[in-house]
């Protein structure tokens, strides 16, 4: 993992110079709704986006997406030369990831964007990379480290010292326990738990409602209760 740091104050901070950031959102589906929607919650609480709309390689139905206009596709925002923050709205962790390679440039900026009541205290010793979004209702307790781009969508928890590598996914409701490890691009779907100390393979799928009650390998599907392999 790299790049990590304390985002607190990142997300929150008064814009330079009073002026609000200008910030676009990768990806015009449904998270990107939702992640449009977060950004309005951080204005509200006195963050400083200029959120200025979507961009997708899928052009969507209609060129205005949730009121906010399609701006083109990744490749045009990686040739545009304006400084602009990027909320990289992709669901899977794969394709997260695919998407983030290809906007290696330096007038881009990734900030990790947090839910403003989703408690972020220095007491905490809690570590964000790059690039993570955090949305309503999650719960981190303490001394919990989420690597680059890690997406906790709504309502999830994660435990003391759990370690979140970069591109791990956790869809709503899902729990990780106390010391768990998800290596790189591990994805826990809807009401998907780890429990305590349990240690996921870097991109493995934990399936919709299943518990993960042992180490799962790297780059396998699983599910049930307990979560047993049904793919590699
Ligand atoms: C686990 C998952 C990734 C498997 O998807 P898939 O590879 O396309 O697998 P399939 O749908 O072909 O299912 C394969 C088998 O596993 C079963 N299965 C799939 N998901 C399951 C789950 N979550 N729990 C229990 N069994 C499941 C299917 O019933 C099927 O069983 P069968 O072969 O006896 O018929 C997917 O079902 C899942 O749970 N995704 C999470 C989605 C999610 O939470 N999205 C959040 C959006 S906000």
């Amino acid at each position: 993992m790299t790049q990590l740091f304390f985002s607190d104050y990142d997300m929150l901070a008064e814009p330079a110079g009073g002026l609000p950031r200008p910030l676009a959102i990768v990806g015009a589906g449904g998270l990107g709704r939702e992640t449009a929607l977060l950004i309005t919650q951080l204005n509200a609480a006195g963050a400083g986006w200029d959120l200025r709309g979507f961009y997708d390689d899928r052009r969507p139905a209609t060129p205005i997406v949730g009121g906010l206009p399609y701006l083109g596709t990744v490749a045009a925002l990686a040739a545009s030369p304006t400084p602009l923050a990027v909320a990289v709205a992709v669901g899977s962790s794969a394709g997260r990831a695919a998407v983030v390679s290809r906007l290696a440039a330096p007038h881009l900026s990734f900030p990790a964007l947090v839910h403003p009541q989703v408690a972020l205290r220095p007491e905490q010793r809690l570590v964000l990379g790059e690039g993570c979004l955090v949305q309503r209702g999650c719960i981190l307790t303490c001394d919990i480290t989420l690597g680059r781009f890690v997406l906790l969508n709504l309502g999830c928890t994660v435990g003391h010292d759990a370690v979140l590598e970069d591109f791990c996914s956790l869809m709503p409701h899902a729990n990780v326990g106390g010391g768990a490890h998800l290596e790189t691009g591990a994805y826990l779907g809807t009401n998907a738990t780890v429990i305590h100390q349990v240690r996921i393979g870097a991109h493995t799928t934990v399936g919709a409602g299943a518990v993960a009650v042992r180490d799962l390998p790297p780059g396998i599907t699983a599910v049930g209760v307990p979560a047993k392999a049904i793919s590699k």
